[in-house]
């Protein structure tokens, strides 16, 4: 483990060349690795917490983000969503290894309007569609043929025609803090965290590697 380790010498972020708007700056980088065509560029890491401070963290893909925040979907009765109704606070992370980059953002999550879960489930195949009636997801399962027959349940009850189900739908992290992170030479990475005004403006200050 001691020899893995490489040196970061692609890019440089300077405050000058950073978008005020920490929004616009995630939607530059975040096109950059979509057209680098990396496998799951949306794909972030999501932590949570339980009110007796227990952290968790787990995978989840970014569908949509805005001046409203950063938008994924699941189901609400999950550990996640156990989690986020008592503590509504989660952090999320993105690493884009092969442009040296990574975003932490911090901030108070909401659930979408059901209009927009119901717009982005209807988006999904039927396959998931399903997969959203049939999962309790986070309980415990005594076998996968548990959840086989459900899903031939699923598909009989309802061909390809999946309704929302009541307990399944969006978070948005509204961030309040975002830092943006571009490895340099020597360990002497470049790190421009932007943290939200009481007026809504942002601060951008550099910080120590
Ligand atoms: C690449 C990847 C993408 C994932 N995307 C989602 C997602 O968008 N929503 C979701 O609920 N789970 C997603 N998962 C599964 C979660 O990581 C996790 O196993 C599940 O949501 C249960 O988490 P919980 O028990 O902490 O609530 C994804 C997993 C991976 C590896």
């Amino acid at each position: 483990m001691a020899a893995l380790r490489r040196e970061y010498t692609a890019r440089g972020l300077r405050k000058a060349g950073l978008e005020a708007d920490p929004i616009q700056q995630f939607a530059r980088w975040f096109h950059e690795a979509v057209d680098a065509e990396f496998a799951d560029a949306n794909s972030m890491s999501l932590a949570t917490a339980t009110t007796d401070g227990t952290p968790f963290v787990r995978t989840v893909l970014l569908k949509a983000f805005d001046e409203r925040g950063f938008t994924f979907f699941t189901n609400y009765e999950s550990a996640k969503g156990r989690q986020l109704a008592e503590n509504p606070r989660a952090a999320l992370l993105f690493f884009w290894a092969e442009l040296e980059r990574q975003v932490c953002i911090r901030g108070r999550v909401t659930k979408t309007s059901r209009e927009e879960s119901e717009a982005y489930f209807k988006s999904r195949p039927p396959g998931s569609r399903r997969g959203a009636w049939v999962s309790r997801q986070s309980e415990v399962v005594a076998n996968r043929g548990v959840l086989e027959q459900r899903l031939d349940e699923i598909s009989k009850q309802y061909g390809d025609d999946v309704p929302l189900p009541p307990y399944w739908g969006g978070f948005c992290v509204a961030p309040s803090e975002m830092e943006f992170w571009q490895g340099r030479p020597n360990r002497l990475h470049d790190r421009m965290l932007y943290t939200r005004q009481p007026d809504g403006s942002w601060q951008i200050s550099r910080l120590a590697p």
